[in-house]
């Protein structure tokens, strides 16, 4: 926790403008002590008739990011954000927010409580309470439809979107924005502003249908998080009741939900991904420059990779095994700029330009200029060694060298170049310019810079970077193998695909495990398995029902035919009588009496599988933190956020009582699904894995 600063707002006088400025890095959150000082001040500006008017700014590079996330579990503490700017509404003097950087949550907030907002052109500001679970609780959801009107202020808040200065500007969401120096703008603003309440504007009549669709739109992309609903109604409220009583209604909504399971597990993310940054060993390593990327294949993953790049401005060359494939991946990635485009999240100028920023070809020279080279040929380590092999003959030295690899082994690759400290594995998600995550696999020779080149990378693409060992699967496959491996227990056991989704979906899943597997394609793994047959410990437990499917040429939704049957026209899988007959079948082969299994069970087995494997991957040093696999499990692979991943859920129910579905997990599965014993360590101390996070990695 960042100690608290002494001082946190500072207040100068210019001839008769007062200006306040909020000085508590990092982003000037309005912790319990910032409140405190406002109020005092702009109390005594009230009483002070020397001071004509009155600007508010932040120090450093923020406005004010919001309240004080780390207070939001602690008891409320006074005073109150709403206290403080119903002070500063009430004050005589005309007030002018100077806004540089950022101006989120309670910073908008704040800033709405002004009378006048200049921003300089590269702030941003936004209401994006609902991804903490919350709504707006200092008369966000009531000044700002006064502003914007309220079908545009559902969509800006029930979305937690966060816009420009240019687009806040053309709203009215500021009032100005300047070019030169925003305070020296603000100062002058002040000088000549009158008072302008916004909690006493009306709200501008709009379009009832238009405000009917914003609702419907911000309910669709809810994602499972309450607060979505809460902030439609507040807004709402804005047009129909009194501003005083609508805001102590907003007040009651944003505290009941600030106590919420799903706020808390939110908030346990959002720390998760500050923390996940925080890599023992790269404090002090600088990123190494990057200008230009190259991707080598351009198939599913790498044509999504592309796209990712380009779409930061990177100039990215794409190489295939030949010109045919080449062209094949160009018009993937066309395909993937058209699909935006015919969404609508983006102009087809806009598609065009960065498309164009993309080249294809078979000339292995054109990677020589990259500072980036990344990897996504076939998942064969034969092939993958001769590639890294040819890399290092042309890549530049000192050019960061990944692979997308997703089980192979990083550090036979990186020996197969001259270079392994270069060499790294960046492992994204499918569709690659979509998903969120991006696993940095630090291999042994991986040096510290290449690593903090993954992480600016990461953010320069937008991605939440996890740092993962070498291991078969790293964090994320090997833990959601476990799982799978699992769920097909059940299914041999008793419960059909078809109940394992449903109650996996019910928990808050997008998909469940066999419809992802339809999804994906069964083919896929049937190789893999192939592959490994030969090494697999007889020991373990095999359900050979997915192999039996691919024999039959079931290979998914892509044959029309995999767990389920995708008939022509049906808008949703169905269960397949064919599919019921091969699973019996394997389970009288192995004497196994089928059984009904409840959903609970289903859901208890699901986070035991998780949580057990996740246990081990910590013991051995290949995640940091359980906040880390929180992360990669949240934003990879489909588990709800709301419920903060699995270690923070399992923490929530008891490592206990967790522990003891693992046991029961172990008396079905046998070899191979042995309780961890790090797992059983914290359940038997009372412990948690935030615990032993905390004890670990500052
Ligand atoms: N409260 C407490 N700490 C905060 C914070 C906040 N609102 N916002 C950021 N921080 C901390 C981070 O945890 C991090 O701490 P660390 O260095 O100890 O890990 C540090 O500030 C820097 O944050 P980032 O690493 O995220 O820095 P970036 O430069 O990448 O991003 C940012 C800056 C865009 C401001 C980003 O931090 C952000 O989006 N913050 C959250 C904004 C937000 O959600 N505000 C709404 C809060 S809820 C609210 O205001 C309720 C109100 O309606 C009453
Ligand atoms: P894919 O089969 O769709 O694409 C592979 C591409 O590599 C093909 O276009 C092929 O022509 C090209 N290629 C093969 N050998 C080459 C060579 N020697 N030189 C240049 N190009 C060559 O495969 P996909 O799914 O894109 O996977 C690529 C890698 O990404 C694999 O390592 C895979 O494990 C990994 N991955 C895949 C994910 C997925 O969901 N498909 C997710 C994350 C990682």
């Amino acid at each position: 926790m960042n100690d608290p600063v002494p001082d946190p707002v500072r207040i100068e006088r210019v001839g008769s403008i007062a200006v306040v400025t909020i000085d508590n890095p990092p982003v000037n959150a309005l912790s319990q002590a910032v409140r405190r000082e406002l109020l005092a001040a702009f109390s005594g500006f009230a009483a002070d008739a020397t001071i004509s008017g009155i600007v508010i700014t932040g120090a450093g590079r923020d406005f004010v990011a919001g309240a004080d996330i780390r207070e939001m579990d602690m008891p409320l503490l006074d005073p109150s954000l709403p206290d403080v700017l119903a002070v500063m509404e009430t004050c005589p003097q005309p007030i002018v927010a100077a806004i540089r950087g950022n101006a989120l949550g309670g910073g908008l907030e704040l800033a709405l409580a002004c009378d006048r907002r200049i921003a300089s052109s590269g702030a941003t500001v936004g209401l994006p309470e609902v991804k903490l679970g919350i709504i707006p609780g200092a008369g966000g959801t009531q000044r700002l439809p006064r502003l914007v009107g309220t079908a545009r202020a559902i969509a800006l808040i029930a979305a937690g979107r966060r816009i420009g200065a240019a687009e806040a500007a053309s709203l009215g969401v500021v009032d100005a924005v300047a070019e030169g120096d925003v305070l020296a703008a603000a100062r002058a603003e002040a000088g000549r502003a009158g008072k302008r309440r916004l909690s006493q504007l009306p709200v501008p009549s709009g379009d009832p249908a238009q405000v009917e669709k914003a609702g419907t739109d911000a309910m669709r992309s809810a994602r499972g998080v309450a607060a979505v609903a809460r902030a439609v109604e507040m807004v709402r409220l804005a047009a129909a009741t009194p501003f005083a009583e609508a805001v102590q209604t907003e007040r009651a909504t944003f505290l009941a939900l600030r106590d919420s399971a799903e706020a808390k597990a939110l908030r346990h993310l959002f720390f998760a991904e500050r923390n996940a940054q925080k890599v023992p060993g790269i404090a002090g390593a600088k990123a190494r420059p990057l200008a230009r990327a190259a991707v080598i294949g351009a198939g599913t993953m790498g044509s999504g990779i592309a796209v990712a790049l380009a779409d930061a401005g990177l100039p990215v060359a794409v190489v295939e095994r030949d010109a045919a494939a080449a062209t094949l991946g160009r018009q993937r990635v066309r395909e993937i700029y058209d699909r935006i485009v015919a969404g609508g999240r983006l102009s087809g100028g806009a598609a065009d330009e960065r498309f164009a920023r993309i080249g294809f070809g078979d000339d292995w020279s054109e990677i020589s200029g990259a500072d980036l080279v990344i990897e996504a040929v076939f998942e064969e380590m034969d092939i993958k060694l001769a590639t890294f092999h040819r890399l290092d003959e042309i890549a530049k030295p000192g050019a960061v060298l990944a692979t997308n690899t997703s089980y192979l082994d990083v550090d036979k690759i990186a020996a197969a170049t001259r270079r392994p400290q270069d060499v790294v594995g960046l492992h994204f998600f499918s569709p690659a310019n979509v998903m969120r995550l991006l696993e940095i696999v630090r291999g042994r020779a991986t040096g510290p810079d290449v690593l903090a080149t993954g992480f600016a990378l990461a953010r320069r693409i937008g991605k939440v970077a996890v740092v993962a060992g070498v291991c078969d699967g790293f964090i994320g496959n090997r833990i959601y193998s476990a799982y799978r491996r699992h769920m097909e227990y059940l299914v041999e056991d008793g419960a059909w695909p078809e109940d394992v989704d449903r109650a996996i979906e019910a928990y808050g899943f997008a998909m469940g495990p066999f419809a992802v597997s339809d999804l994906s394609g069964l083919d896929i793994g049937w190789v893999t398995r192939k592959r490994r047959h030969a090494t697999r410990d007889p020991r373990e437990r095999y359900v050979a029902i997915a192999d039996r499917l691919c024999e039959k040429g079931r290979f998914g939704r892509k044959t029309g035919r995999g767990w389920y049957l995708y008939p022509e026209g049906a808008r949703k899988p169905v269960p397949d009588p064919e599919v019921r007959a091969v699973i019996e079948a394997e389970s009288a082969r192995h004497g196994i009496t089928r059984r009904a299994v409840a959903d609970d069970e289903i859901q208890r087995r699901a986070l035991a599988a998780m949580v057990n494997e996740a246990a081990k991957i910590l013991a051995e040093g290949i995640a940091q933190r359980a906040s880390d696999i929180d992360l990669v499990l949240a934003n990879g692979y489909g588990f709800p956020s709301v419920r903060g991943g699995p270690m923070f859920t399992a923490d929530a129910r008891g490592l206990a009582d967790v522990l003891g579905d693992v046991e029961a997990m172990y008396r079905f599965a046998g070899f191979g699904s042995e309780p961890a014993a790090l797992l059983v360590d914290l359940a038997r101390a009372g412990s948690t894995f935030s615990k032993w996070d905390a004890g670990r990695v500052k």
